[in-house]
């Protein structure tokens, strides 16, 4: 350990209880469970209720989080939310996340907009703001993306589902040693991966409104399917060569859940075999930021990493922006 290591100390997730298969969705678009799983290995995936929220679901996962660290809500010194469905336009998730999850008056903020690279990135920023003296960092990422997305086109409907899960970052090796981040970003690629309604550029307004546009996910499938392998394999390779660990050294990677498709094409442009690839996308589809903390909580909770693996995590996401960290997991 140096003096400057910075750990996960908590680990916690929160999926809703409704499960919705592939089949369900032919009541609504003109698929298919053999199209959804031959295209993208997802067989089902998880709705929020009703009258559940984002901060609902955040805060469910924070408090998993703190269990795990065995503190109370109090010991938060910051807390980071990393989402593109946030509770309402304005004031942040963060400020609701706080408030329900009753943590101390402590800076709160949200990181949005960044898709499925939320989390990486917030969990970077994290890290960072350890190094200059927060004691405390809980990191959440959170997607109730199955509320904002039209449940009439089938090109973007049947890819996701609901979740949250998060980590909460402090000194020392922890639980998992945070050895190194990289993140990017390319804005040239923003139209090809949006949600264009509601901003200044195109203000809400009725005519959207009748139209569903607001619910409309723009989104090249093709082009994205080749940025998100370039890119997640490209930042992968790059932390592991920051921190000077090579590719055969690494126990685990954990990918963004996007599509499976996408996950093999990235171990096999990293000459990875799939049996070090951890995926749970057949069970809760794309659920954006919370993809990459989900698939850790659950990889962690089921024992599947131990002691001294090295575990990749890399992620891809609107922007376009992406972020890997690699972890050395401790006892
Ligand atoms: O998290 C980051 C955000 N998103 C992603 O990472 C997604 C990246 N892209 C993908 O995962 C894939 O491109 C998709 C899963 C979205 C699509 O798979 P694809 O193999 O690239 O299919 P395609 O878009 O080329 O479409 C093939 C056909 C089309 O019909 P025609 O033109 O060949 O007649 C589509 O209209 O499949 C049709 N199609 C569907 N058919 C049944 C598209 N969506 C569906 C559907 N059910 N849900």
């Amino acid at each position: 350990m140096t003096n400057t290591a910075v750990g996960i100390s908590g680990f916690g997730g929160y999926v809703p209880e409704r499960v919705m298969t592939n089949e369900e969705w032919t009541q609504y678009v003109d698929t298919s469970d053999e199209w959804i799983v031959e295209r993208t290995g997802i067989h089902r995936r998880r709705v929020a209720a009703d009258d559940e929220s984002t901060a609902d679901m955040a805060t469910a996962a924070a408090r998993s989080a703190l269990e795990s660290r065995g503190i109370g809500p109090e010991e938060i010194d910051e807390i980071i939310v990393a989402t593109d469905t946030p509770e309402v336009y304005t004031p942040d998730t963060a400020s609701f996340v706080q408030r329900k999850l009753g943590a101390r008056e402590v800076p709160s903020y949200d990181l949005g907009g960044s898709g499925c690279a939320g989390f990486v990135q917030a969990m970077d920023v994290a890290r960072s703001r350890v190094l200059t003296g927060t004691r405390r960092v809980l990191v959440i990422g959170v997607e109730l993306i199955t509320r904002l997305v039209s449940w009439k086109i089938r090109e973007t409907c049947v890819l996701f589902g609901d979740a949250a899960a998060g980590v909460i970052v402090e000194r020392g090796p922890q639980m998992a040693e945070i050895l190194g981040a990289r993140t990017g970003t390319d804005g040239s690629q923003w139209s090809i991966l949006t949600l264009e309604i509601g901003g200044t550029r195109k203000p809400f307004s009725l005519e959207y409104a009748q139209k569903e546009e607001h619910l409309k996910l723009i989104m090249e499938g093709r082009a994205v399917f080749r940025h998100a392998v370039h890119r997640m394999s490209e930042v992968g390779l790059d932390v592991l060569e920051a921190v000077g660990a090579k590719l055969e050294d690494v126990a685990m990677i954990v990918p963004h859940q996007a599509n499976l498709r996408i996950v093999q094409a990235v171990a096999k442009n990293l000459s990875v075999p799939m049996e070090k690839v951890y995926t749970n996308l057949q069970e809760y589809g794309n659920t954006g930021s919370a993809s990459v903390p989900l698939a850790l909580w659950e990889a962690h909770s089921k024992g599947r990493i131990s002691p001294g693996d090295l575990v990749l995590l890399t992620s891809f996401g609107a922007g376009f922006h992406w972020g890997a960290a690699l972890l050395r997991f401790t006892g």
